[in-house]
């Protein structure tokens, strides 16, 4: 295993689309096992494998420690409810804002074992479902963001 290389606002890469798993792969295996290893190092509660440059659908979330969720072509496949909470990203150091995001958010998608699961979480999971398939069409929170909140604001 293995800690990867995050990369940041100014690598083009985050603006692409990610491409869908076809096969689980040993290759991809891997690519979960580094991916959480190095959102541990980060101490981030999501990562999205373009972060580390690699264009695939596959999402990493812990928002409970030690309870990491792995998604292989995540899906939304309902949304309700609304919440204006302050997000962040591993790719976007020091940058906070406040998102509109739905308060519960099912997902469908795809475990290492090539197994089809849906899911449903509610605030920080909801947030977290949709922060991190925004990232794997190329887009960041900052481009949803209602407002800035300045880091020194934040306790
Ligand atoms: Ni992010």
């Amino acid at each position: 295993m293995a800690i990867l290389n995050i990369i940041t606002e100014e690598d083009p890469t985050l603006r692409k689309t990610s491409r869908r798993v076809d096969e689980i792969t040993p290759r991809i295996i891997r690519l979960l096992d580094d991916m959480r290893d190095t959102m541990h190092k980060a101490q981030g509660v999501g990562l999205a494998a373009v972060q580390v440059g690699v264009l695939r659908r596959v999402v990493l979330i812990e928002v409970e420690e030690g309870k990491t969720i792995e998604l292989i072509n995540p899906e939304i496949i309902e949304a309700s409810g609304k919440q204006n909470e302050i997000e962040g990203c591993l790719s976007l150091p020091h940058k906070w804002g406040v998102t509109d995001r739905p308060m519960k958010v099912t997902v469908r998608a795809m475990d290492r074992n090539g197994e089809i699961f849906e899911m449903t979480g509610e605030g920080l999971l909801a947030r977290a479902f949709c922060h991190e398939i925004d990232h794997l069409d190329g887009k960041l929170f900052t481009d949803n963001a209602i407002e800035m909140v300045d880091e020194s604001e934040l306790s």
